[in-house]
Order: structure tokens, then sequence, then C-alpha cells
């Protein structure tokens, strides 16, 4: 793959290894919102049928991302609202707990702190042991060792969204499936980046943001939800997703069915008219370049960085527990993150700080150019 940065509109003097923050806006995905906002000057031009259509394709788009069945993809608005939606309905046993690692994002760990306080329930918290040459590795067992029959859900994401911990969910999704947990997975910082397989790591739910990798606009998120929910509560009672839903002349005849699938799960207004579309091109434009070749170019854009830093006496996880395209760089203790965040954003090279993390995220629209500002700044 070539640099797509003619694609975006990023201005050419603003480096922008931050999509782990937010993803730049695709050109055909402006378009696309700015027709959908157009279409309302004339309400004709929305038919009943169009409240239905454009979230099919999406589900469709997403179901082949992560290889599900479009039936069992539900349409939200945020991460905290899929975590919600899914854990509520995981019942509790006594004497069970539920199991998450450390400096989990707060959607995750909160909804699972609410499950946990509610049932009284203990919540478990694997954590990173900073001072080991492979840390990854060494997580990612102590979560194995965690998981016992006792473990209602382990809710974890596949990239970790601050250190880049590339995190082993098959070995995770078949322990949880050995002792019964369910495995519930935050997607956000690698769905659309790094390829996921839902069947493969034998995932009960991933919820993504859909803002970042997935290049969608803001307020929305994707879920693929296991049939083993199909018959749960979900959070709200829109009438979008019962059974007569496409019957907009009788909708007053109540029906207890919802939709089948996962779709009991989506949002009230789920067909929103100028988000859907948008998000609809961008995982079109994903799934044309190909999610192995998104991270295949983040490789081998970032191997100048990875030698830099190594040079610098850097430490490093073995391949297989990190990610190409998201990359914590844990900073010394005497180190000021701001006071650095600060002087690369006068150079105009945009990262994160993430705790004592400088996180580093690089997209198809990033070039040589990007990394080298980077590593000139850095060195500065
Ligand atoms: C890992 C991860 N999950 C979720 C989110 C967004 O959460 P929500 O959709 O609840 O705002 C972010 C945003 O930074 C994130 O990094």
């Amino acid at each position: 793959m070539i640099c797509q940065k003619h694609l975006f509109q990023l201005p050419e003097e603003i480096h922008y290894l931050n999509n782990a923050y937010m993803s730049p806006l695709l050109k055909s995905v402006e378009e696309k919102g700015i027709e959908g906002m157009q279409r309302k000057r004339n309400p004709i031009s929305i038919k009943p049928v169009d409240f239905f259509t454009d979230v099919k394709g999406v589900r469709q788009k997403f179901g082949t991302l992560v290889n599900c069945d479009p039936s069992q993809v539900a349409v939200m608005p945020s991460v905290s609202y899929g975590m919600n939606s899914v854990i509520r309905n995981i019942p509790y046993r006594r004497g069970q707990h539920a199991l998450t690692v450390s400096e989990e994002f707060p959607s995750c760990y909160y909804t699972a702190e609410r499950w946990c306080s509610d049932n009284g329930a203990e919540l478990r918290v694997v954590a990173r042991k900073d001072d080991l040459p492979q840390k990854g590795r060494d997580w990612n067992e102590r979560i194995l060792e965690a998981i016992s029959s006792d473990t209602a859900f382990v809710v974890m994401a596949s990239v970790h969204w601050m250190n880049g911990t590339k995190f082993d969910l098959e070995s995770i999704g078949d322990r949880c499936r050995e002792v019964g947990a369910k495995l519930i997975v935050d997607g956000s910082q690698s769905v659309g980046a790094l390829p996921m397989d839902v069947k493969k790591y034998k995932i009960d739910a991933l919820i993504c943001a859909a803002y970042k990798w997935l290049m969608g606009p803001y307020s929305t998120a994707l879920s693929f939800i296991h049939e083993d929910f199909n018959e749960g509560i979900p959070l709200e009672e829109s009438w979008m997703t019962r059974i007569n839903a496409e019957r907009f002349d009788r909708l007053t005849q109540y029906v207890d069915a919802y939709k089948p699938g996962a779709t009991r799960f989506d949002v009230g207004q789920s067909s929103n008219f100028i988000s859907m579309p948008m998000l609809d091109e961008a995982l079109r434009q994903i799934l044309d370049w190909g999610v192995e070749e998104i991270q295949e170019y983040g490789r081998k854009l970032g191997e100048p960085l990875i030698d830099y830093f190594l040079h610098k006496g850097a430490t490093l996880d073995d391949e297989a527990y990190r990610a190409h395209h998201l990359m914590g760089l844990q900073l010394l203790a005497d180190t000021n993150g701001e006071a650095l965040l600060a002087e690369l954003q006068s150079r105009n090279v945009y990262v994160s700080l993430r705790g004592n993390n400088i996180r580093i995220s690089i997209n198809v629209f990033n070039n040589e150019s990007d990394v080298g500002e980077l590593i000139a700044a850095m060195d500065k």
C-alpha cells in the first residue's frame, strides 16, 4: 500500500500521529455527511424504507470486518452504551467475579464496576508489571491464570489503549470458553487497523467506537453481540427494533417481538441520515484497503521509529505482543510528559500522553515525513 494522504484533507504541515485519539475525515466520508445533511432540506427525499437501508449496509460491512453475521451487529452511540447493553445481561452466580486489566478504558471499567456493585461481586484487575522487559507476554500469562470457573466475564481490549500491548485473544477466548466465562472485548483501538475474527477468538461481545480506526463520525459505535444475548433486555425500547417497524401505518399495533439477532440492542434513531451513510462509506474504504495491508503499512512506516527507540535504549515487547498501528512509549520517571507533548506540538507533531506513555499511532495517511519529524522532535 502507498500513502493515502490524498484521500484526506489534513494540512500538509501537520504531522498527525494520533489516529488513536480521533481519525481525520476521509474526503468521501465528508461528502456523504454533507449529502445526508442536505437531504433533510426536503423531507420527501427520505422514504420510510430509508430508515432501515443505510444501517443494513453498515451491519453488512462491519460483519465482514469482524467475521460475524450482519444480524448480530448492533448500532450504538458509544462504547459505554454497548458495554452496559451487554454486561447488564450477564447473570450473576454466587461467588463469581468479573475480570479486567489495569488501566482499562473507563467506559469498560465503570460498567464492570457497576455490575459488580449491583451483584456484590469482586472486580479483579490483572496489572501489567512495568519493570519487566517482556511486559506483554507476562501480562497475557497472568490474565490466563486469573480466569477461573468463578469468572463471570472478562472485559478488556484487543490492543491496550494506553500502551499498545496486543493481547493474545485466541488463548484468552479459549480459556474463557473452557471455564464458561463471557469474553467482552473493546475493539475501539484495533478493529479497522488489525484483523479481527470474533469466531476465532470466541468473543461474546465486541464493542467498537467508530470515530478512530473505523474512520466514522463521532457518536457512532458498532458492536457484534453473540446469539447467546438474543433474548437479552436492551437499554431502550425503541419502535425501530420491533418486528413491525417497517409498517409506519401500523406502529400502534404493538407487538412483543423484537427483530431477530442483535437488532434489539440498537440505539433509538439508529438510522441517522447523516452519520450512517458516512460510516457506511468509511467501512467501504477500509474493506477496500484491507486491514492486513493497513497493519503492514504501519509496520513498515514505524520501522525507523522502532530502530530509533531501540538505539536510545528502550525495551520492546516481542512482536506477538505489540501492535504496529499504536505504540506506547513508557517515559522515564523524571520526564515531564506535558512538556514533551508541548514541545512536539510546537513542531506540529501530534501524539497523545496517556498515563506515563507517549502514545504514537500510525494510519494510512501518515508518511515518512511524519515519522522523520517525530524522531527529530523527540531527539531535540
Ligand atoms: C479503548 C477505548 N474505548 C472506548 C473509547 C470511547 O469510549 P466511549 O465511546 O464510551 O466514549 C475510547 C476513546 O478514547 C478508547 O480509547
